[in-house]
């Protein structure tokens, strides 16, 4: 697979064939599938880490705490675990349907304590739906997984967690190392299992400084990889971003959501959203690994800006299908270098308080 040919060709209005089989939502691991057990004192709480990062909970997988293009879940998990862990040393590969692992072989030498994730993908699950269109989301999907992985980490109170976001291999396209425990569990976790994608219409302009903070959560995470925006609407419809200052100021004056929606395959409702991040760079000459690396940066930088909005009260969706958005050229930029990469479109309004009032 070409990435660099596969990523141009996502990028233009060819519109995908029919749907095909998606295939199983689990990778045929071997052997019998055991259960994780529980965690001893000082021991990684494994069965808890992967509950609160890839766990699916309901029978046919679509829900989980990670967002995915289409709900289609393209994304595997090994798991390399060292000493600390509740299950002997070795690798794994995790079932998510069943929260299962089966066991692989042996960790590599030199394992650290604790649990490296290892992620990589199964296309045809997300090629069934999204056809020459599915690369991009794929690797933004596993962006997501592993900011999943990141917080899960987090919420046990493990020591740093580290992910791999540097694109250089193919496979693992991406890793998170989660460390042992260290002291007490700060957080239930209970927030990373509500996290759904609020189903459109999103509308109602974020206040300024929620606003501004969820963009400085986005940026933090994408260790400059890719530059953030936001096209807002009322009641001055421009795009503001992220000055060093720490305040918002505009980029461009101006409605820029109706032209959104086209170039997110078409998704009138974008056109109404109380505001629409926008991560964007990847220019058009980008080799492979730099391709991979923005994406899988955008999609870890979205997942904790979807925590972070939803902490500060509203609603969020990801919007990750995007052609012809050459977000540079569109602002008078040589064309061909700021591309948008990934999105989050916000909202003050829930649908289902909507339904309720
Ligand atoms: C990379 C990515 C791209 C997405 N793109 C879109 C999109 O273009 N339009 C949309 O309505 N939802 C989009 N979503 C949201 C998914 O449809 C949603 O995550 C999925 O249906 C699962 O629902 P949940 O997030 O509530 O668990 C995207 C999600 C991801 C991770």
């Amino acid at each position: 697979m070409d990435l660099v040919t596969a990523l141009a060709r996502a990028r233009t209005p060819e519109v995908p064939g029919p749907d095909t089989p998606a295939g199983p939502a689990v990778r045929a691991w071997p052997g019998p599938p055991r259960p994780i057990p529980d965690a001893g004192p000082g021991e990684l709480d494994l069965q808890e880490l992967l509950r609160l990062s890839l766990a699916a909970s309901d029978r046919s997988g679509r829900l989980r705490p990670a967002a995915s293009a289409g709900a289609l879940h393209p994304v595997d998990a090994e798991l390399v675990l060292g000493a600390g862990c509740p299950l002997p040393p070795g690798r794994y590969g995790y079932d998510p349907l069943r929260h299962r692992v089966h066991r692989l072989g042996r960790e590599p030498d030199g394992t650290p304590p604790g649990a490296t994730v290892e992620l990589s993908v199964t296309p045809r699950r997300t090629v069934s739906h999204y056809g020459h269109r599915a690369w991009p989301l794929m690797l933004l999907d596993t962006g997501h997984v592993a900011a999943a992985l990141w917080l899960a980490g987090r919420a046990l109170g493990t020591g740093a967690s580290r992910p791999r976001l540097d694109g250089l291999a193919e496979d693992p396209l991406a890793e998170v190392h989660v460390a042992l425990p260290e002291g007490e569990r700060p957080d239930s976790g209970a927030e990373l299992l509500a996290r759904r994608s609020a189903p459109p219409p999103l509308k109602g302009t974020p206040p300024r400084d929620v606003l501004r903070a969820v963009l400085a959560t986005a940026v933090q995470a994408s260790a400059g990889e890719l530059a953030w925006c936001a096209a807002v609407g009322e009641p001055q419809p421009e795009l503001v971003e992220p000055a060093p200052d720490g305040t918002l100021r505009r980029l461009a004056a101006g409605e820029a959501r109706p032209t959104l929606a086209v170039w997110a395959a078409g998704q009138a409702w974008i056109a109404d959203a109380g505001a629409v991040l926008l991560a964007y760079g990847c220019p058009a000459d980008a080799d492979a690994p730099g391709i991979r690396r923005a994406h899988l940066r955008a999609g870890f930088a979205a997942h904790l800006a979807h925590l972070a909005a939803v902490r500060h009260g509203l609603a969020a969706r990801p919007v990750g299908s995007w052609q012809r958005a050459d977000l540079g050229a569109a602002l008078g930029a040589p064309p061909g270098r700021d591309w948008i990469v990934h999105g989050l479109a916000l909202g003050t309004t829930h649908s289902d308080e909507e339904k309720t009032s």
